[in-house]
């Protein structure tokens, strides 16, 4: 143990508490590791004083310290991240054929675009992430692969995780449905619900994905146990094996957490896509009994509590659509207001939401919508 000042905290400190435990200084316990710069202003107030640190802590392996977010504009990187979208849709058209056909696929062709999402989220943390919610290109089977191994990689960022890991993240997101190439087409594109036999069909997908990938060379051992466990949930209520808790290895859990969010925020022929705060509210509450609790709070973090694209009822009566994120205060990301109280159309404009939600006059977030229900774009509003 040893005291630092907050200015000499630095990437690969593990933070014990701050504070003497007097009345003008109380003692706070803090137990968390500063791994990059942010860390410091989201773990340690900037009023702290008397830091007590461990000095015998040492980052986990597969954790990188102290990378500098690059921090490139999200208007900026959002025509870069649609671009490597659609090619990665068209990718995921590709293998799923190929499985269809009989022809072997290679999970190694993936590489270059998941390298591409990987150096995306690092200029950017939330342009990759918004266009998979603003672009509808495709079927639901190919931009859902593309969008848990986008989503995936923001997630294993935010985790801290180093390169080498958000590659294998990102090739179990693009990779861990290919077993519903399998799935007769009638059932996979079925206009409707499943019926009972429909879906224990459907369920067959995780080991039909497991067969198809474990005869690959080289193929990283945590891609081949997501694809085969994905569906699998903490109080043992997931398929094919039933495990549970500690049985699911965190890495699949990484692609259970945004393969559940992307589900549920999309539209199909069946059902509305729900919008994507109100999923992150659901998911909050099933994050012990369905996911890893750590997993699903990063996850929020990674989004926003209100993820760009988030259409939203003000406390003025107004709408608006959220256009950014605010890393310091997730409660109050930019946003612009798009319909008047009464649902009319407005100029887009900038408002300003008040510091401390709602005590009063201070114009805040009530709730998220549909923007379809309202005839709102929001893809137009947000590039
Ligand atoms: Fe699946
Ligand atoms: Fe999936």
């Amino acid at each position: 143990m040893k005291r630092v000042k907050r200015r000499d905290l630095a990437p690969g400190m593990y933070v014990v508490r701050y504070g003497l435990g007097t009345p003008d200084d109380p003692f706070v316990s803090v137990e968390r590791a500063i791994l990059v710069p942010e860390d410091v202003a989201l773990h340690v107030p900037a009023d702290a004083r008397n830091l007590v640190i461990d000095e015998s802590f040492r980052p986990p392996t597969g954790v990188l310290v102290g990378r500098l977010p690059v921090d490139v504009p999200l208007e900026e990187e959002l025509p870069q991240a649609e671009r490597l979208y659609g090619e990665a849709v068209s990718y995921a058209h590709g293998f799923m054929d190929d499985v269809r056909r009989g022809r072997p696929i290679d999970y190694r062709t993936s590489l270059p675009l998941v390298d591409g999402f990987i150096d995306s989220v690092f200029r950017n943390r939330s342009a990759a992430a918004a266009i998979c919610k603003l672009k509808h290109f495709d079927e639901y089977t190919y931009s859902h692969s593309i969008n848990v191994g986008i989503l995936a990689v923001v997630l294993g960022e935010r985790l801290g995780l180093e390169r080498d890991v958000l590659r294998l993240l990102g090739i179990a997101g693009v990779f861990h449905d290919v077993g519903k190439a399998r799935m007769p087409l009638e059932v996979l594109n079925k206009p409707g619900k499943l019926d009972e036999k429909e879906f224990a069909i459907m369920r067959r997908h995780p080991r039909e994905g497991f067969e198809l990938m474990k005869d690959q060379e080289g193929l990283p051992p945590q891609v081949l146990r997501a694809v085969l466990s994905h569906h699998e949930r903490s109080d043992g209520n997931g398929y094919p094996d039933g495990l549970k808790g500690g049985q699911i290895s965190r890495f699949t859990r990484v692609i259970s957490v945004v393969d559940v969010y992307d589900a549920l925020t999309s539209r199909r022929v069946y059902k509305d896509a729900m919008p994507p705060g109100k999923v992150l509210s659901l998911m909050y509450r099933w994050r012990l009994s369905d996911f890893s609790a750590q997993v699903v709070e990063n996850f929020i973090k990674a989004l926003g509590v209100y993820p760009v694209g988030s259409f939203v009822r003000l406390s003025s009566g107004e709408y608006g659509v959220v256009v950014g994120l605010n890393q310091d205060n997730p409660l109050r990301p930019p946003v612009k207001k798009v319909l008047d109280s009464d649902g009319r159309p407005v100029e887009p404009v900038s408002v300003t939401l008040s510091e401390v939600p709602d005590p009063g006059d201070g114009l805040s977030i009530r709730e998220c919508l549909n923007p379809d229900d309202y005839g709102v774009d929001v893809s137009r509003l947000v590039a």
